[in-house]
């Protein structure tokens, strides 16, 4: 298998920038995720990797193996699509030996039988034993989906490319499917680039995680992380849920004061490591709604008080929604805490889940010394 390097890797359509400054190691064997909204660049970072589109700038590697100018038959990824691109008049089998065929045309030579030795054991990895001989038309939506990931990995690569492989199925399909992807993924150890934009699965599949939005990577880094420290504002409000409050910097430290507009002052930290916070600096406050409590005094730090709009029962916990002059933040409590609609709250933040984020995004990240997009804009 391979680790895939990529260098300041950039990709633009006429006038539009689909994919800029991509700095990334995918590391051998694990599953890597890109993650972000419709248009965000996932698709043409996926197909550069498999060299269905050649980069405007930067070089990708397989191990030392520079592969930037390799046509996509020579880097041995399989690749499953956005549609599953299923041939309609071919049956399953030949569906899933087209693409050893393809390599006898290059030289790689196999026989018959062994061919068809290789599909049936590309069909029982994917738990379609005796369905080869069926047509698209005559399966299920998962079951075209389980084919398409057979025709990707009969071929043995070392890549497997995976492009939102599970949005046509329901929910439940979905699942199973994630569950089977994974079990594949784990027992061939394959290097694995899984394209979607739904952060809980995300979250719940991947080795790590790279958040897209309008080209660029805003963060590369395991789920636990992105969650619990977002380096921007997009990637927290993008993963799970935030309640955000806008201020200046009031005073610098290991731990920062925010000063919101009514005068108030926020004690937080920030998850972005290296950004120069300067005085007066606009910035964003944001806080999970699990780490919003119930307050114990009135006089405690970082107090948020509001109206409670909405309690809605979610289980195991209630969730809170309440206004705070024109925002709405949300809280998670327990079950048995007492609050109703029209009822004024008071919940505070421990300063060190307050985290504290400069506006700008990609900019922001461009003034730390030693980050991926440092001062490589141009
Ligand atoms: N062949 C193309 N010609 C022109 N523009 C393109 C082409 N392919 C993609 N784009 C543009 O590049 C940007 C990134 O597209 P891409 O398909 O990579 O997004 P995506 O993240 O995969 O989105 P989705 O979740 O909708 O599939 C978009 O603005 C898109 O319109
Ligand atoms: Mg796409």
């Amino acid at each position: 298998m391979v680790r895939i390097t990529l260098t300041n890797l950039r990709k633009t359509f006429g006038e539009v920038i689909a994919t800029d400054d991509v700095n990334m190691v995918l590391e051998d064997g694990k599953l890597s995720t890109l993650l972000g909204p419709s248009g965000c660049g996932k698709t043409t970072l996926l197909r550069l990797i498999a060299g269905f589109y050649v980069p405007d700038k930067g070089r990708i590697f397989f191990d030392d193996r520079d592969v930037t100018d390799l046509p996509p038959n020579l880097r041995n990824t399989g690749m499953c699509f956005q549609s599953y691109a299923l041939w309609p008049h071919m049956t399953v089998n030949d569906n899933i030996s087209y693409g050893l065929k393809i390599k006898r045309v290059q030289g790689m030579k196999y026989t018959k039988s062994a061919i068809q030795k290789r599909v049936n054991d590309a069909l029982e990895l994917v738990q379609m034993t005796g369905l080869g001989d069926r047509t698209p038309h005559q399966l299920s939506g998962g079951q075209q989906q389980r084919v398409a990931l057979a025709r990707a990995l009969v071929i043995e690569p070392d890549v497997l490319l995976l492009d939102e492989p599970l949005s046509n199925l329901d929910a439940k399909l979905r699942h199973e499917m994630r569950e089977e992807i994974l079990r594949i993924q784990g027992e061939l150890g394959i290097t694995t680039v899984y394209v979607t934009h739904d952060q809980i699965e995300a979250l719940s599949i991947s080795d790590m995680v790279a958040v897209m939005d309008k080209g660029y990577v805003q963060q590369y880094a395991p789920p636990r992380e992105i969650y619990d420290s977002p380096q921007t504002l997009f990637v927290a409000d993008f993963i799970g849920k935030c309640t955000f409050l806008d201020g200046e910097i009031s005073g610098l430290g290991e731990t920062l004061n925010v000063r919101l507009p009514d005068g108030q002052i926020i004690k937080g930290i920030t998850p972005l490591d290296g950004y120069p916070f300067e005085m007066n600096e606009q910035v964003r406050c944001a806080v999970r709604p699990e780490d919003l409590h119930k307050a114990p005094t009135s006089s405690q730090d970082n107090s948020i008080s509001g109206i409670v709009e909405q309690v809605i029962f979610v289980g195991s916990n209630v969730e809170v929604h309440f206004s705070v002059g024109d925002i709405l933040a949300t809280s998670l409590l327990p079950p048995e805490a007492d609050v109703a609609a029209g009822s004024k709250i008071q919940l505070y933040a421990p300063p060190l889940q307050m985290m504290i984020l400069p506006k700008g995004g990609v900019d922001a990240l461009r003034k730390i010394p030693g980050h991926p997009l440092y001062a490589s804009g141009e």
